[in-house]
C-alpha cells in the first residue's frame, strides 16, 4: 500500500522573515511536505499537526523587545526536532537561558562560518577545512550560551553562529541556509529533514498526483465539476489533474474574450479538447468584451469591465450546467499564504487585484482546489508529469485582463490584431534565440500614437509598439532584461516588416519600481 504523502510533514513557524517561503520551498525540494503557519500557533494545534520536525524562521524583531513575537515554548518539550534560523535560534537560546544582545556590528551579506569542536549530525559535511561560506542578515547575536547547548561555529563578528543540543535534537543557526548565497545550505536542510527528522522524501510529483486523484475522487464522488480554464499554468494543471481523477464529470468553460495572444484560443482547445479529451465549452465572447470596452480609456475601469463581464459569462455558462455541484479553481499555496497574511498588511494594492475580479459567491457550489498545497514549481512539475506540453507549463504569466491592459487607453479590435502579431513575433524570436526561459515575463505593448517613418520610397505614418522583458523572482520588484543589441535589431526589423500598422519599435528599460511590469 502507498504511504500517505502527508504522513511526514515539517511545520514552519513564521516570524516574518522575507525568506520564510524560501524555507518551505527548500523543504519541498527535499520532497517533504511542509506547511507555513504564523508564529503564534497554539500548542494544541501544533500537537495536532503532528510534525516530524519544526523550523522556526527568521524575523525582523529582536527577541528582547517587549513586543517580540513569542511561541508556545512547550514545543521544545515535544520530543520533536527543532531547527531555529536567525530569530528562531535567538528565541530558542533565550528559552534555554542564553543571552541575546544587539551586536556591535550588524552582519549582512557573505560571511565565513568557522567550526568549533565536532560538528554533530546536522553539520556533518557542512564545513570544509573548518570553514563554510554562509549568508547572514542580523543585528542581534547570542552572547552567552543556552543551557545544555554547545557552540558549533562562530564568525569573526559573532561569537555564536550555530548551536546544538544533540540529545534533544534542538539546533540553531544564525545564518540563512534557505538562500542560494549559502552554498551548502540546501544540504543542511536536507540533513535536517531526512537525517534528524527521519523523513523519507514522499512528496514527489508522481505521488502528489496519486494523492490528489484519491482526494478529488473522495471529495467529489459522482458529482459534476466546472472549471474556468484560462490557458494559464494553474487552471490548466488543475483541469488536467481533475480530469485524470474524474474524467467526464469535469466540464471546463473557456471564455475567449478576444484579448488573448495569437492563436491562444485554438491552442487551448487543441491541448485540452483534442489531446487530453477534456470536455471544454468555448465561449466566443470577443464582441461582447470589445463593445463593453468601447470608449473606456481608464486602466482600472477597463480591468473592472473585463473582470465583471468574465464573471457574468461564466455564471451564464454554469447555469446551463445545472448538475454541477463543484467549482474548481487553480488556487496555489502562495495564494493561500498571501490571503492568510493579508492581515499583516503585506498586501499591496497598486493595481486592482489580479485574478479577474474573483468569482461571485456561488452559494450552491462547493470549492475544489486541488493545487492548494503546491508551490508554482510543483504545479509545473505535476503539469509535465500529467503530459501537458512543456511550453504551456513554462509559459510566462499572462494577466487576466489580457491585451486589455497592454493596449494603452481605449481597446479596439484593430489594435488587438496588430498587437497579437507583434507579440507573437517577439515571443517566437525569444524562444529561437534562447532568451525565453531566462526571462520571467515578456510581451509587446501597443501605443496608440502614430509616428512618421519611411519605407521604400514612401512616407509612413503608423503606430508604435514597445517590447518589455523583465527578470524577477516575485514580481514585486523586477529588472529589465539586458537583451543583446543584435537580437533587438532582428526582432524590431521583423515586426516593422511583417506587421502592417507598425513602423516603430521601442524597448522598455524601466525597472519596477518605479515602473510596473505591465504598462497599465
Ligand atoms: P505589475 O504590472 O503590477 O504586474 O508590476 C505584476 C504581475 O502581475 C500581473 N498583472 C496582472 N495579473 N490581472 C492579472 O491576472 C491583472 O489585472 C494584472 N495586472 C498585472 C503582471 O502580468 C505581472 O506578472
Amino acid at each position: 500500500m502507498m504511504l500517505d504523502i502527508h504522513s511526514e510533514k515539517i511545520l514552519i513557524l513564521d516570524f516574518g522573515s522575507q525568506y520564510t517561503q524560501l524555507i518551505a520551498r527548500r523543504v519541498r525540494e527535499a520532497h517533504v511536505y511542509c506547511e507555513l503557519h504564523p508564529f503564534d500557533m497554539g500548542l494544541d494545534e501544533i500537537k495536532a499537526f503532528g510534525a516530524k520536525g519544526i523550523i522556526l524562521s527568521g524575523g525582523p524583531k529582536s527577541v528582547y523587545e517587549a513586543e517580540a513575537p513569542q511561541i508556545a515554548e512547550e514545543l521544545f518539550d515535544l520530543s520533536v526536532p527543532v531547527l531555529g534560523i536567525c530569530y528562531g535560534m535567538q528565541l530558542m537560546s533565550r528559552h534555554f537561558g542564553g543571552q541575546v544582545i544587539a551586536a556591535g556590528k550588524r552582519e549582512y551579506g557573505h560571511a565565513e562560518l568557522l567550526a568549533e569542536g565536532t560538528p554533530g549530525p546536522l553539520f556533518a559535511g557542512f564545513f570544509v577545512d573548518g570553514v563554510s561560506p554562509v549568508w547572514m542578515s542580523h543585528g542581534d547575536h547570542v552572547e552567552t550560551m543556552p543551557q545544555g547547548f554547545e557552540t558549533v561555529a562562530h564568525t569573526t563578528n559573532a561569537p555564536v553562529c550555530a548551536i546544538q543540543n544533540v540529545a534533544k535534537n534542538l539546533y540553531g543557526v544564525q545564518f540563512h541556509p534557505e538562500v542560494n548565497h549559502t552554498p551548502r545550505g540546501e544540504q543542511l536542510l536536507d540533513t535536517f529533514v531526512w537525517q534528524i527528522c527521519g523523513c523519507h522524501g514522499l512528496w514527489t510529483p508522481g505521488q502528489i498526483i496519486e494523492d490528489a486523484i484519491t482526494r478529488i475522487r473522495e471529495q467529489v464522488g459522482v458529482e459534476e465539476v466546472i472549471l474556468g480554464l484560462s490557458g494559464g499554468v494553474d487552471s490548466s494543471v488543475a483541469a488536467a489533474l481533475i480530469h485524470r481523477a474524474i474524467g467526464d464529470q469535469l466540464t471546463c468553460v473557456f471564455v475567449d474574450n478576444g484579448l488573448l495572444r495569437l492563436g491562444e484560443g485554438d491552442q487551448v482547445m487543441t491541448t485540452f479538447g483534442e489531446s487530453l479529451g477534456v470536455k471544454v465549452i468555448r465561449v466566443n465572447a470577443e464582441e461582447r468584451f470589445l463593445s463593453k470596452l468601447t470608449g473606456e480609456a481608464d486602466p482600472e475601469k477597463k480591468r473592472k469591465i473585463i473582470g465583471n463581464l468574465f464573471v457574468d459569462i461564466f455564471e451564464e455558462e454554469s447555469k446551463k450546467l445545472a448538475n454541477a455541484k463543484w467549482l474548481a479553481q487553480g488556487t496555489i499555496y502562495p495564494d493561500v499564504i498571501e490571503s492568510a497574511g493579508a492581515k499583516t498588511g503585506k498586501a499591496h494594492n497598486i493595481k486592482s487585484h489580479h485574478n479577474v475580479g474573483g468569482l461571485p459567491d456561488y452559494m450552491t457550489l462547493k470549492l475544489l482546489e486541488p493545487l492548494r498545497e503546491m508551490f508554482k514549481d510543483e504545479v509545473r512539475a505535476v503539469g509535465e508529469e500529467l503530459g501537458l506540453p512543456h511550453r504551456m507549463v513554462w509559459r510566462h504569466p499572462f494577466p487576466g485582463p489580457g491585451l486589455g491592459v497592454r493596449i494603452l487607453g481605449e481597446v479596439k479590435k484593430e489594435y488587438c490584431d496588430i498587437l497579437r502579431q507583434a507579440d507573437a513575433i517577439y515571443i517566437e524570436e525569444l524562444y529561437a534565440r534562447g532568451h525565453y526561459d531566462k526571462i520571467s515575463q515578456a510581451f509587446a505593448v501597443f501605443l496608440p500614437v502614430k509616428s512618421v517613418g519611411v519605407m521604400g520610397d514612401g512616407r509612413t505614418y503608423e503606430y508604435v509598439v514597445a517590447l518589455r522583458a523583465v527578470e524577477t523572482k516575485d514580481f514585486m520588484t523586477a529588472g529589465w532584461y539586458q537583451m543583446p543589441y543584435e537580437d533587438l535589431a532582428h526582432i524590431s526589423g521583423r515586426i516593422i516588416n511583417e506587421v502592417k500598422g507598425i513602423n516603430r519599435v521601442a524597448y522598455d528599460i524601466s525597472s519596477k519600481p518605479p515602473a510596473t511590469i505591465e504598462w497599465e
